[in-house]
């Protein structure tokens, strides 16, 4: 086994600042089989920035961010990560679903490990690097259990660890936090702008909660519109009832009222 250091090795190191992955999606057209689910998608994710999609159930959130990670190629048009190709999974791609992926047969801890032992780090420094990001999700006393002796918001803190513990440029996020509670869904978006602070990775956040687009969004993209709306800040959950802060939500809220089968109502 190799053990030369990659610049992306280096990086894995717990709050080891990356450079963020920069998206260009240019005329894509995306779908499964015969049916075309999004075409004609002009789309920029800049570096570092927290993108969130919205749009109705059904108009091409998942797929969207499936092509985005390399697991579905484009029917036409090209995805482009800093300029090259996006043609299959990567390791700088971080993806977490809101059915959490965690491995059951293996320790909340050694499901932190997974991405830096693709990425061939040192045993001892895996288990450091583990180690860190359990206790920045709060997970310290949880590490040698397994998934399923954790609750709902807890596995979603090991995926969110398990993301982040291999310093990947992009984290892909697909209504990561839909089937948690209100309360519980709420500590984990402040958590994730706690952990992402500093590390300079772009995130893709998918949903369908304009509050969460909304507070997580440096920019909001409305799919099913096709337009991308930034987001006043500071982050502020106090912001709710605000003028300028209750427009943008209008429209987002509008744009999530358009008919994802109508045809003209494609991102564009
Ligand atoms: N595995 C699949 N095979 C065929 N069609 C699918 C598959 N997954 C989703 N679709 C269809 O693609 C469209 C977009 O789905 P999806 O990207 O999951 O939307 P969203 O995430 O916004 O709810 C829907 O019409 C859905 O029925
Ligand atoms: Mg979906």
């Amino acid at each position: 086994m190799s053990t030369t250091t990659t610049p992306a090795q280096a990086q894995a190191a717990p709050g080891a600042r990356v450079p963020g992955a920069r998206f260009a999606l240019r005329g894509v057209r995306l779908g499964r089989g015969p049916g075309v689910v999004l075409d004609g998608v002009e789309l920029e994710v800049e570096a570092g920035e927290v993108l969130a999609v919205v749009g109705p159930s059904g108009c091409g959130k998942s797929t969207l961010l499936r092509t985005l990670a390399g697991l579905l190629p484009p029917l036409a048009g090209s995805v482009e990560q800093d300029g090259r190709p996006v043609l299959r999974p990567d390791a700088d791609r971080a993806l977490v679903f809101q059915d959490d992926a965690l491995l059951p047969w293996r320790t909340v801890r050694a499901n932190v490990e997974l991405p830096l032992a693709i990425r061939r780090v040192p045993r001892a420094r895996r288990r450091a690097t583990a180690a860190d990001w359990l206790a920045r999700v709060g997970l310290a006393e949880h590490a040698g259990k397994l998934p399923h002796q954790l609750s709902g918001g807890q596995r979603q803190r090991v995926q969110l660890a398990r993301a982040l513990a291999g310093g990947p440029r992009a984290v892909l996020m697909d209504e990561p936090f839909g089937a948690l509670d209100a309360r519980t869904r709420a500590e984990m978006q402040d958590l994730l702008v706690e952990v992402l602070a500093g590390t300079g990775a772009t995130v893709v956040f998918v949903t369908h909660d304009v509050d969460e687009a909304l507070f997580l969004g440096d920019r909001v993209a409305l799919l099913a519109a096709g337009r991308v709306l930034g987001v006043p800040r500071p982050r502020d959950r106090s912001a709710a009832g605000h003028a300028p802060h209750e427009a943008l939500r209008e429209e987002v809220l509008r744009s999530l009222r358009e008919d994802p089968a109508a045809p003209d109502s494609t991102a564009r």
